[in-house]
């Protein structure tokens, strides 16, 4: 990364937390032109921009090799805010101190306005929710330096120096858990000068792109279904005509039911009969057949689109020459696959695998959408005339049901005394950690953990409650980092661990529990409410063989953050007695846990 895109751009600079291109997102909103920078960037290549954003990240500031940027930022004269390690990263550079906190802050918190006239928080709330994910905080202020806001936690959980515009936040404004983020943001951008932005002139500067970057060859590019390269392929048949787009939609055999003929019946009536569906669900799976590990499974789920993808090239004659590889990649992909430099790696996306990492590198691929975020991608969809249901999918990862099916030879449970150290103490409810450990998210790091399975004696008597459960238990105790909600038992069965790989039969299983509770959450009118609800098949039941399912419905924006959605009793009785009807399946939950810790899919 060198210079800036834009003169008077918002720059963020990036020490690889999973926000970072939320700021980006959240400042276009608002109106301002926002640019991505490695931290390290030269302050003098900076001069130009009209602010500087510092994001957070998961390493500590006080640890040598955390990332870094150019202390010159603080001569250049501009607006400053520091999010999270940036406003740590900040407060060490310019005189304060950083140190451990007895405590750490995952989720929700509290926040007491200590200073009232406040360029940022005056005239707000004196006290308000705003979303934490810190262990470190500033415990010395720099000089010129006041706090202007302090939580029960963390003292300095606001600081700025109004006369340098130069402004401090541990919390982040840019979550929409944070009640007043966007305020916040927009006072800090009226201290800039910045160039504007709007989503509307997107779609001519991503065609000239395209035309740019494509030049005279043409495109094959892999077609999910979802809104993403349902976009992305539009876009390029709009840009570059149908006879240059060759899509291809590859059946891994994981996804949903009738989803197939859906997309390929949507396209058609769209007028693209330049899309083609290759059945390889044989090949799929049968390298699929002993695998656990997830980071694996993605591996070969992407690898095998390649190889589908170059097998049916081949016989199709698109030399490599004439042809690049289209994907739909969107921002958040690029994110949390470590795609900057100082991201810890959470997961690796489909798109971003080592063979597409390679032709990347040697110009054959094409992402047209790989800077917007979900919600202007749809936006963009809507703009190119695709119908709503299309366009309002809830989006599905590449390798669909594969990472819906927890995948393991043996059961992980805590050890005796790691489980012994959980208490709740309450009549109402029984506790069990489940003997099996999915993906989260904490502090910009990835975790791998049990969660927490709650027996409710009286059938959903405290379901709200649980939602508040789901955010302090994890937070309580490091070995957990989900609480589940058992909606089908009301004491702890016998748990019974059956081996689970992914197989057909087993993929077909889930199918239908996936099937059954989007039916029913369609006819509650609840699609376009949950922003995602993945339906995850766990490798436990009460005998041998037997398996459960999870129900994992997220109200998000953009998946960088989400929150459990709220069923009701109603619902899920109906749904669990149906769920229970599936062959193999004993038992079903409901994931009411938030992002982080949690993170949507289980892996
Ligand atoms: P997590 O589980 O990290 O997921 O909270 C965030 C969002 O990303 C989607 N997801 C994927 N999408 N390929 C994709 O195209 C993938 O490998 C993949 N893994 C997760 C997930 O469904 C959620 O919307």
């Amino acid at each position: 990364m060198g210079a800036l895109l834009h003169s008077k751009s918002v720059v963020i600079l990036d020490f690889g937390g999973q926000y970072a291109h939320l700021i980006g997102n959240r400042v276009r909103r608002l109106g301002a032109f926002s640019e991505i920078h490695d931290p390290s960037t030269k302050a003098e290549e900076l001069k130009d921009a009209a602010a500087i954003i510092l994001s957070g990240g998961p390493q500590s500031v006080y640890d040598p090799k955390g990332p870094q940027a150019d202390p010159k930022i603080f001569e250049l004269g501009i607006p400053i805010l520091g999010i999270c390690y940036g406003h740590q990263w900040m407060a060490q550079e310019l005189g304060g101190e950083v140190q451990a906190g007895d405590m750490q802050e995952y989720g929700f918190s509290e926040i007491q306005v200590t200073k009232k006239d406040d360029h940022l928080l005056r005239d707000l709330k004196p006290e308000f929710t705003v979303w934490m994910s810190h262990g470190d905080e500033v415990t010395r202020l720099p000089k010129g330096f006041e706090v202007t806001a302090t939580s029960d936690v963390c003292a300095i959980a606001a600081m700025a120096d109004e006369e340098r515009k130069i402004f401090g936040v541990q919390f982040h404004p840019e979550v929409t858990h944070t009640e007043f983020g966007m305020e916040i943001l927009q006072r800090f951008l009226d201290c800039t000068f910045s160039a504007k932005w709007e989503l509307s002139d997107v779609e001519d500067h991503l065609a000239e792109e395209i035309v740019k970057k494509v030049g005279k060859r043409n495109v094959f590019i892999l077609v999910s279904g979802g809104v993403d390269s349902t976009v992305a392929f539009t876009l390029l048949n709009k840009t570059l005509g149908t006879e240059r787009v060759y899509g291809l939609l590859v059946d891994h055999g994981l996804m949903r039911k009738g989803e197939i003929h859906e997309i390929a019946d949507a396209f058609a009536e769209h007028g693209f009969t330049n899309l083609h569906v290759e059945d390889a669900s044989a090949q799929f799976l049968e390298k699929l057949k002993d695998v656990t590990d997830p980071e694996a499974k993605r591996q070969i789920i992407g690898d095998t689109f390649i190889e589908v993808q170059a097998e049916v090239a081949k016989r199709l004659n698109l030399d490599t020459k004439n042809w690049m590889l289209g994907q739909g990649t969107i921002y958040p992909d690029t994110i949390e696959t470590g795609g900057t430099k100082n991201a810890d790696r959470i997961k690796t996306h489909h798109n971003r695998v080592a063979a597409i990492e390679e032709m990347i590198k040697e110009g054959r691929v094409i992402e047209p959408l790989k800077e917007l975020y979900k919600d202007e991608v749809r936006v963009l969809g809507e703009k190119l005339g695709l119908p709503h249901h299309l366009v309002w999918r809830h989006p599905f990862p590449g390798p669909g049901l594969g990472v819906r099916i927890l995948c393991a030879h043996e059961p992980s449970p805590l050890t005796k005394k790691e489980e012994a150290e959980i208490t709740v103490a309450s009549k109402m409810y029984f506790f069990k950690v489940l003997p099996v450990k999915s993906v989260g998210v904490q502090g910009d790091g990835r975790s791998y953990k049990n969660p927490l399975a709650v027996f409710l004696q009286k059938p959903f008597s405290d379901l709200r409650s649980m939602h508040g459960l789901a955010s302090a238990l994890p937070n309580t105790y490091k070995q957990i980092n989900r609480v589940l909600v058992c909606t089908s038992h009301q004491k702890v069965p016998e748990l019974i661990f059956t081996p689970t790989t992914i197989t057909r039969d087993i993929a077909e299983t889930l199918r239908e529990a996936d099937h059954i509770v989007h039916r029913e959450m369609r006819e509650e009118g609840l699609e376009e409410k949950i922003w995602q609800f993945p339906v995850v098949l766990i490798p436990i039941g009460t005998k041998k063989g037997g398996r459960s399912i999870v129900l994992r419905p997220v109200e998000s924006q953009e998946a960088m953050t989400a929150n459990a959605f709220h069923l009701t009793e109603k619902f899920l009785v109906r749904v669990t007695k149906k769920i229970l009807e599936i062959e193999g399946i004993d038992m079903v939950f409901y994931d009411v846990t938030n992002k982080p810790p949690a993170t949507i899919e289980w892996e």
